[in-house]
């Protein structure tokens, strides 16, 4: 029997009620379903048979448990399936995804899911609520830690990349996982940054900036997705049958299965779509097939399918029938989910026989080389690399620290297994630093005590801040070089952390001020999960890297830098504003009216109150410790039809005295269009590695495709076209430092 006529079978025998169990997703919580536990509530649903899938399993013995019991309160013996949210890494943390969207290396990033998804498949699991993949733009909001970036296309080649990685060549495959792309959609665009909040934005955008990154996750195969918080367009995600039905498995062609997030069909409620029977109808009508938690499907779908629904102010009627056929087809995906996974052939797939977890140790050096990677070098004035015998002094409340480089949704990492810098340096110099911990993490008692209430220690020194100045000062004068750690909170940055002002604290700016005072060569590497603005700090340091969270191996991945064991080859995934206000922010903004040549300068887009002069570091921007040339780019010809092949073709040199990995990337604008456009956008980016001396030729290949865009008036009426006239392509290693070449599309 295959797959689909296991399937059907089961719908033909199964009660509604236990179809309804089906779409009941739980966490296991304290739930463990063994001695003195046995009573928990998720004990009794699952002798119920109220549960389809449970997520948060802390052991292969656990998960084991619960399926034992599932399938002894299941009549027709359907097993349950168990996720988790591995983020960036699951027992070996890896740097935060906009760390790793740095590197710009979609095989490191396949491999580092791979990795995860080994040692998640070896306790049990086989589903993870990852990638996630929401385009971000705006560093108020705290979940741009776990996000791609700023950009669609370098955020869908990391969405294909990372499903690769967790799901391999197929479903059910031994050591995988399936993907769940989350959140879908735009839930990286809410209103000022607030997290959870709505968004309001054209079709247009919706459609070439947010939507790219799961269309290429569903290209791949991806099993699962999961619908975001915030409404789109005046209309909850929850509740979205246009967006879900409609886009994602219409026009993007995905078959899976479609989970809510946590209590999302409960929010419905205070969305304003109506108290429960409404909200659930409203849910499962747009295509949520599983209930996170809340428990609304379970407890209000069996007078739903008994009754149905008028409920006019909702602009809702549904017929009884209609209910029970909506049961039904949320019921036939969580089924075929699990007969992708190999569960309905054999309940204890994942569970018995599983390949065991990876080497930590292999973990370890993978972790390490992918925070090395993630890390960007933003200036650097001939400081970089340090010599192993320089004096180092390592100043700042992240010079020793721990628990904050795991970076937020780390949830099955421990902090004893980070390294931290000063151990880091040591061990690889073989020389101790000075360590001073020169300023508190945040400066006000109530938001500490707040990030505490998030779940992280934020440490502090009882001290004076002069006292502890003064202790700074004093470790940057007795040494060659003082390093400054500074930086934010995990919790800083994350779910439910969305800041006014995302900056560097200002205590640490008055470190840093003192520091630069003593004249000794400053290094400021920041920690940090989302791009802080960093103001005059750029002005102030000699050599500044930006380091994020970086993992269990990320101190060690910096201090392979600092002391040249690595090379820097990060680039930003996210521009770095100068100001806090300046969010949100992105290389690609659509061209405006004004300043219009030769008015008044006072009309402009801009700012009253901020320098023309602020540094902020563009997309894509990073440096190496080469010294890269660009040749000017060729096109293999300057006219084309849309069927022809087009190449563009530059040369590029290292010559500096060292190693370079050199992210080659080409943007294109498109002049005239019959709406605006993004200014640039990315449409290719090329990773080469250039020994000391070493020249090579870079070639792209342009085709027509890559100028198609979206008109949307409404989410039904889309039309994608290409116009012909001239584009404009600008290759560089930055959205900023490009050069140019015009070519004519004839048709
Ligand atoms: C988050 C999801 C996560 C879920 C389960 C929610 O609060 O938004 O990203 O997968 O919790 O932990």
């Amino acid at each position: 029997m295959d797959d689909q006529e296991i399937v059907e079978r089961l719908m033909a025998e199964m009660t509604l009620a236990e179809k309804i169990g089906q779409l009941n997703l739980l966490a296991a919580g304290e739930g463990l379903v063994t001695g003195a536990a046995q009573h928990t509530p998720l004990a009794r649903r699952l002798d119920a048979g109220q549960a389809g899938a449970i997520f948060g399993t802390k052991s292969l013995e656990s998960a084991r448990a619960m399926q034992e019991r599932a399938l002894a309160g299941s009549r027709l013996g359907i097993p349950l399936f168990f996720a988790e949210d591995v983020i960036h890494g699951h027992r070996t943390v890896f740097p935060l995804n906009i760390a790793l969207a740095c590197s710009w290396d979609l095989d490191l990033i396949e491999e580092t899911a791979a990795f995860a998804a080994a040692e998640a498949a070896s306790e049990g699991l086989h589903q993870v609520f990852a990638p996630m993949i929401d385009v971000s733009r705006d560093a108020r909001w705290g979940r741009v830690a776990e996000s791609p970036g700023e950009d669609p296309l370098l955020s869908a080649r990391i969405a294909a990349a990372a499903t690769r990685g967790f799901q391999g060549a197929e479903l059910g495959a031994p050591g995988k996982v399936a993907a769940c792309l989350k959140h879908f959609v735009a839930y990286g665009a809410p209103q000022s940054g607030r997290d959870y909040d709505n968004v309001s934005l054209a079709w247009e955008d919706l459609l070439s900036i947010y939507l790219p990154p799961f269309a290429a996750g569903i290209t791949e195969g991806a099993g699962s997705v999961m619908v975001a918080f915030n409404a789109v367009n005046k209309m909850p995600m929850h509740a979205n049958g246009a967006l879900i039905e409609g886009w994602l498995r219409g026009a993007a062609g995905f078959d899976g299965l479609v989970v809510s997030d946590y209590t999302g069909v409960k929010e419905l409620t205070p969305h304003g779509l109506g108290a429960a029977p409404v909200g659930v109808a409203r849910a499962l009508h747009a295509g949520v097939d599983m209930d996170m938690v809340g428990e609304d499907y379970l407890s209000h779908l069996p007078t739903l399918v008994r009754d149905g629904l008028e409920a006019p102010e909702a602009g809702l009627s549904l017929s009884a029938d209609q209910v029970a056929g909506l049961v039904d087809r949320a019921c036939r995906r969580v089924l075929t989910f699990k007969a992708r996974l190999g569960l309905l052939a054999d309940p204890y797939r994942g569970l018995s026989g599983v390949p065991a977890a990876p080497s930590r140790r292999d973990g370890r050096k993978l972790a390490r080389k992918a925070a090395a990677r993630s890390a960007v070098l933003l200036k650097n004035d001939d400081l970089l690399p340090l010599s192993s015998s320089a004096k180092v002094a390592l100043v700042g409340p992240f010079a020793a620290d721990r628990a904050n480089m795991l970076g937020t949704w780390s949830v099955s990492g421990r902090a004893e297994d980070v390294v931290p810098l000063d151990s880091a340096v040591e061990a690889l110099t073989g020389r101790a630093p000075v360590v001073a911990w020169g300023a508190d993490i945040v400066d006000e008692p109530w938001l500490a005590q707040r990030l505490n209430v998030h779940g992280v220690t934020v440490e502090s020194d009882p001290r004076s801040e002069t006292e502890k100045l003064r202790d700074a000062r004093a470790a940057a004068r007795a040494s060659d070089v003082v390093v400054a750690c500074v930086g934010e909170a995990k919790e800083h940055a994350g779910e439910s952390s969305s800041l006014l002002a995302p900056e560097i604290p200002a205590s640490q700016r008055r470190l840093i001020d003192a520091l630069a005072e003593t004249g000794t060569p400053l290094v400021v590497v920041v920690f940090a999960g989302r791009p802080l603005a960093l103001g005059t700090l750029s002005d102030q340091a000699d050599a500044l890297l930006y380091a994020w969270h970086g993992g269990i191996a990320g101190p060690e991945g910096v201090a392979d830098i600092l002391f040249g064991a690595a090379v820097p080859a990060g680039r930003l995934a996210v521009s770095l504003p100068a100001h806090p206000g300046e969010v949100p922010l992105s290389y690609d903004a659509d061209p405006t009216g004004r300043p219009f040549p030769g008015t008044f300068a006072k009309f402009r887009t801009g700012w009253l109150d901020l320098s023309d002069d602020v540094k902020r570091f563009p997309f894509g921007f990073g440096l190496g410790y080469g010294k890269m040339h660009y040749g000017s780019p060729e096109l293999s010809m300057t006219e084309a039809a849309a069927g022809q092949g087009v190449q563009l073709r530059l040369s590029v040199e290292n010559a500096g005295p060292g190693e370079v990995v050199e992210t080659v990337q080409l943007y294109a604008s498109d002049p005239v269009a019959r709406v605006v456009r993004p200014g640039r956008f990315l449409i290719d980016f090329k990773q080469v590695r250039l020994s000391a001396g070493e020249r090579r030729e870079v070639v792209f290949d342009i085709f027509a495709d890559q100028f198609r865009y979206p008109i949307a008036p409404t989410l039904e009426a889309v039309e994608w076209v290409r116009d012909p006239g001239v584009v404009r392509l600008h290759v560089g290693p930055n959205s900023r430092d490009t050069s140019s070449v015009e070519l004519t599309w004839q048709t």
